[in-house]
């Protein structure tokens, strides 16, 4: 009796950490999924139609790739030019997950 809650109270810690190591591991995915992929592109390719209209600059490029993560967090929060402001929409941890996520795309 004892060893099966002890084996259940075990398996209920492993379902936690597995469960919380998800998440971090996605929220910078959803997050760029739902605010960011429209513009940017799901591979930060910036080949969407939005992308397109907005010139939005790829990844790969060398102006994106100069910047640092402290840079684009910063565009990110303020935006810059046809970029969209997401202070206030997104918390600061959203935004740096995102980036975070964002530069991880090749
Ligand atoms: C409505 C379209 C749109 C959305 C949504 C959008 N972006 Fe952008 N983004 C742009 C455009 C346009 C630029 C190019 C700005 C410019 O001309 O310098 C840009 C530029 C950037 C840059 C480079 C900034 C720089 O200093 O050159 C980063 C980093 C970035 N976006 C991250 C994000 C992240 C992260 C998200 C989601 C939280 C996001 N963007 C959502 C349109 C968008």
């Amino acid at each position: 009796m004892t060893k099966t809650i002890r084996s259940l109270a075990v398996l209920a810690a492993a379902v936690c950490l597995a469960g919380s190591m998800s998440f971090a591991q996605s929220s910078g995915e959803a997050t760029y999924k739902a605010k960011c992929q429209m513009c940017h592109g799901a591979k930060g390719a910036a080949d969407t139609p939005a992308a397109k209209m907005m010139k939005v600059v790829p990844l790969a490029s060398p102006e994106m790739k100069k910047l640092t993560e402290a840079e684009m967090i910063k565009a990110t929060t303020d935006g810059k030019a046809k970029m969209p402001a997401f202070k206030g929409k997104l918390t600061d941890a959203q935004i740096k997950d995102a980036v975070v996520y964002f530069r991880g795309l090749k």
